[in-house]
């Protein structure tokens, strides 16, 4: 946690920095008027011909049903080759034509598929120049951007244009625009500033409807950092940062493509404190008990471990950008598991496209690894680097620092996402993988002495991404234990393990999870022994804010018996309730409260932990709204539903109980002690009170008690 009170005093500097035009402007000295060669304003292509059906009848007027929006076309009309939706192929030809101008400039944008989603420039019969979109990955934009071809070598020649999809699935489509011959170049061009770093951030403003650009940061020629943003040319979104400190006092060259008058470099500041710090964690939709990044994206959280007195919390962060990309490993550390400290981020992608994806950290105790001292034990992390394979690091230094092990990768396939446990049994290490070769979905199972070399011991079928794996005593029954195999989506089995395969006891799958849930990781080394889990609440938003994503609330796993067999349940841990403020409000009625008729209690605030207790009979139905929170239970039907999702929940001896976790963002609700959990976003929260309402309607049916504790904010 970055505290106010620790504010110095900040000006972002704009010092000791040239703007270079590394790319001279394209252009000759006669301008003459432009000529407009296609500017798609008609209701159909014609003359151009259009073959198979991405293309659709005539120009798009913006986006197709199904599309993010399109921006940055002119007038009214585009090619978009979007319709029938990414799957779609087809051409579009244009009349022959006559290059008059040195410079042929058009806008693009679309998918990044040199060859499959293109504009070509065809030219005594083949391919002269050629263009695609800026997109080959989920995020992304659909904005078109200018784009140039020096044709100078091509004057008087004839010519045909071709704008080509042949590309199925993500960013399958190109989208083409004013293409006009010219005297000037409008395509971008390379653009640098070289900047003393003396401040600890740089300041990167960030326009989420700008287009992306790749921005190389290069100390003494070599690139030290590289990256994807939507650099803003006027006003920012919000301004993101890049943690300076390892370059204090050196000059560094910030590079990016830009069109030629962009002023966008010029934007970027340096500052001692991170962007509008005084308001950080205060911002009105900042969610006060989940963990959120201070800047940017966030998904699945990676390398939970406990060491030396504090909880890890790795994860999966876009630092630049408020969608997926750029994955780096974020960092936050946390005595309780509810109140973290961001610290800088603690895995950097080595190069472009070999980005740091999820994975897990262990204490290696005895020093297997011979990375550290059996005295000074390393922390090691396994992690998929994109473009090599399981990877491991250490770290030395209580996880702030890490270094890559120089024999990476350790463990080469068509998988990610590598999974560290201990089998004490036959003291090895074991990494559970996500292995998608030869299109199957399905977990691996290795083992190593040491972590780095690794034997393929088996292979569990029907599994996708994110594998956490861990044993558990059986509540109950004294001396039992399963094991849990769980994946990215919160089915799990329940088996055995034997160090080198497991087996899964009848029965099938299990759902414990519902809603917005997704790469649940479970904390190495808990110091109290218990097995806390941590998910990513995929697809919460949080929308005019600076970040985006938030974590589930930290849970203790257990297995228990429930009335279809031993299932696994999921209690918030005990550490929340220790942001409890001590006001309280309670109700408990022994006629049975909201029965039949509609009871408020409050107003409460927004931040609330809720326990409730209701009797239901043979029918009806249990209702309880808060401002953004619909939750009900059809006892008929035995369904609870939160904000949309429902989810299968019998009675417990005639009783339903519900614990609700309500933040500025977000609702979990856990029923029967951890019997189903549910996580959503919260809907529209409205006007009016904030107050809680409970409903009972049906025979034998009344809420007994509705007890309401306020939460104080974790970051406070
Ligand atoms: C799951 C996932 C992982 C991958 C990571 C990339 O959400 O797709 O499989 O490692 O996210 O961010």
């Amino acid at each position: 946690m970055i505290r106010p009170s620790l504010r110095r005093q900040s000006r972002p500097l704009l010092l000791s920095w040239a703007l270079v035009a590394v790319v001279a402007l394209t252009s000759i000295g006669e301008d003459r008027p432009d000529r407009v060669i296609a500017d798609f304003e008609g209701t159909t292509y014609a003359p151009w011909i259009a073959e198979g059906t991405a293309f659709g009848p005539g120009p798009a007027r913006g986006a197709l049903p199904g599309q993010m929006a399109v921006t940055g076309f002119e007038g009214k009309g585009l090619v978009n080759s979007f319709a029938g939706g990414d799957d779609s192929t087809g051409t579009l030809t244009s009349p022959p034509f006559a290059i008059e101008r040195r410079s042929l400039n058009f806008l693009i944008g679309g998918g990044k598929y040199p060859g499959e989603t293109c504009l070509d420039l065809v030219v005594d019969g083949s391919v002269a120049r050629t263009a695609t979109g800026p997109n080959d990955r989920p995020g992304g934009s659909e904005r078109l951007d200018w784009a140039s071809w020096d044709v100078g070598d091509l004057v008087g020649k004839s010519a045909v244009l071709r704008v080509v999809d042949r590309r199925k699935g993500g960013w399958g489509h190109i989208n083409v625009d004013q293409i006009v011959q010219s005297d000037r170049s409008r395509g971008v061009v390379t653009l640098a500033r070289v900047l003393d770093a003396e401040r600890r951030y740089l300041l990167l403003p960030v326009d989420e409807g700008a287009p992306i650009r790749r921005v190389k940061i290069a100390l003494d020629g070599k690139v030290v950092r590289d990256f994807d943003i939507k650099l803003a040319e006027g006003k920012p979104g919000f301004v993101t940062f890049l943690d300076l400190a390892p370059f204090l006092g050196k000059r560094l060259r910030i590079e990016t493509t830009l069109p030629a008058d962009s002023k966008a470099l010029e934007r970027i500041g340096q500052s001692d404190e991170v962007p509008d710090e005084a308001n950080l964690y205060r911002e009105p939709g900042r969610p006060q008990f989940h963990f959120t990044s201070r800047r940017g994206w966030l998904n699945d959280p990676n390398g939970l471990v406990f060491f030396d007195g504090e909880y890890h919390l790795f994860y999966q962060h876009n630092p630049y950008g408020w969608d997926w990309g750029n994955m780096h490993w974020g960092h936050a550390v946390s005595p309780d598991l509810v109140r973290w400290s961001e610290l800088p981020i603690a895995l950097t992608p080595r190069e472009h496209g070999d980005w740091a994806f999820s994975g897990s950290a262990v204490v290696d105790r005895a020093n297997t690894s011979g990375f550290g001292t059996a005295t000074a034990p390393p922390l090691v992390a396994a992690y998929t680097s994109t473009g090599r394979g399981e990877c491991i690091a250490y770290s030395l230094d209580r996880g702030r620092t890490w270094s890559e092990y120089a024999g990476n990768p350790v463990v080469k396939h068509s998988g990610r996402d590598p999974r560290l446990l201990r089998f004490e049994p036959t003291k090895r290490w074991i990494m559970a993988v996500y292995d998608e070769g030869e299109g199957r979905r399905a977990i691996d199972f290795y083992s190593s002495p040491d972590l780095k070399a690794w034997t393929f011991e088996s292979r569990s079928d029907g599994y996708f991404e994110c594998p956490d794996f861990f044993e558990l005593p059986v509540e109950g029954e004294p001396g039992r234990k399963l094991w849990v195999l769980s994946a990215a989506d919160g089915e799990y089995r329940l088996g055995r393990f034997d160090g080198k395969t497991f087996t899964p006891e009848p029965g099938g799958k299990h759902r414990l999870w519902h809603g917005n849930f997704y790469a649940a990781q479970t904390f190495s080394d808990e110091p109290k022994g218990r097995r806390v889990q941590i998910g990513w609440a995929q697809g919460i938003t949080f929308p005019g804010m600076p970040f985006n994503q938030q974590m589930s609330i930290p849970c203790e796993l257990t297995l228990r018996k429930a009335e279809d067999g031993v299932r696994m349940f999921a209690r918030p841990v005990a550490e929340v309730e220790s942001l409890r403020t001590g006001t309280r409000l309670a109700t408990r009625s022994e006629g049975g409260l909201g029965s039949g008729s509609e009871d408020g209690l409050g107003p409460v605030g927004d931040l609330l932990d809720i326990s409730a207790l209701a009797d239901v009979g043979p029918s009806g139905q249990l209702t309880m709204t808060l401002p953004g929170v619909v939750i009900g239970y059809d006892v008929g039907r035995r369904v609870l539903t939160c904000n949309g999702t429902s989810a299968p929940l019998s009675p417990v001896d005639g009783t339903i109980a519900l614990r609700v976790l309500v933040d500025r963002g977000s609702v979990e609700v856990f029923a029967n002690d951890g019997r189903l959990a549910i996580s959503k976003g919260l809907g529209p929260k409205g006007g009016g009170d904030r107050m809680l309402k409970a409903r009972a309607q049906g025979e034998k049916i009344r809420f007994r008690s509705i007890d309401v504790d306020v939460l104080g904010s974790a970051w406070r």
